[in-house]
């Protein structure tokens, strides 16, 4: 019932993303892009469905993906416009292969590869003004949950981030809340303790850049969300759709969970 009421009253977009991580080779991130081309086709038009291959990837799913309802996008992005940094990937050239999102700050970067909030502010910034989306991820690890600071620590990283940008720039960001616990673990948060977190991230945006703006921010949650789940997770409030990682590599059960609305 409250979903029909949020519906009907706010601007808000539901987006599934598939986060194929480092997983597939060439052949076979195609052949994955083609079967969730073909299984989308019958999704309800209100939900946003995206793709995000490793880069080496991109330009053959884009033209997998071209002229179709799935969006694509990049795992990462550069921290430099462009010049001499071996190995990294600008913005520029994703958008000129087509690319609509990015997502940034994932957990498993912020872990293995120092990505800090002042790295993001810059890469976010980037994105922005090339043309990209931002999918932008927070999230606490256990260690944190467990002593109770859950709130603080993602109440940090979206002031840390987001308090650099407008509510104009708010509209090109979509925000995914992933607690690191939950990540490939097979262990999802329940529907309560995401919606805690969602309601607390909305509120805090509310506090900074209007209601309006918070009204119409999508937020994603991650974390071994998979087809048995993903219809109770969606059903609050302000669950706004799914960062899928495991699940996203079966195009059966990815698209069952872009059906869970
Ligand atoms: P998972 O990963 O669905 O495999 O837990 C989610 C993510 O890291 O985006």
């Amino acid at each position: 019932m409250n979903r029909k009421i949020n519906l009907l009253h706010n601007m808000r977009k539901y987006i599934v993303a598939g986060n194929w991580k480092m997983n597939t080779t060439v052949p076979e991130g195609v052949a994955l892009a083609k079967a969730v081309v073909e299984a989308s086709k019958d999704l309800p038009a209100n939900v946003e469905i995206v793709v995000a291959p490793p880069f080496t990837h991109l330009a053959p799913v884009a033209e997998v993906v071209k002229g179709t309802r799935v969006k694509l996008s990049a795992q990462n992005c550069a921290d430099h416009e462009k010049g001499a940094y071996t190995g990294e990937v600008s913005v520029a050239m994703l958008a000129s292969l087509g690319c609509d999102y990015t997502i940034l700050g994932h957990s498993e970067r912020r872990q293995y590869y120092g990505e800090t909030d002042e790295k993001l502010v810059e890469k976010v910034k980037l994105a922005l003004a090339g043309g990209l989306k931002v999918i932008l991820c927070v999230g606490e690890n256990l260690d944190e949950r467990e002593a109770g600071k859950h709130f603080d620590v993602v109440t940090a990283q979206i002031e840390n981030v987001l308090f650099h940008f407008t509510a104009e720039d708010l509209k090109n960001i979509v925000v995914a809340y992933e607690p690191v616990w939950a990540i490939g673990t097979g262990k999802t948060a329940t529907a309560a303790q995401a919606e805690e977190i969602h309601a607390c991230i909305r509120s805090v945006i509310a506090g900074k850049f209007g209601l309006a703006a918070a009204d119409d921010l999508t937020i994603q949650y991650g974390g071994s969300c998979k087809p048995s789940n993903a219809r109770e997770l969606f059903a609050e409030k302000d669950i706004d759709g799914g960062l899928i990682g495991g699940a996203a590599l079966k195009a059966d059960d990815f698209i069952a969970i872009a059906a869970s609305f």
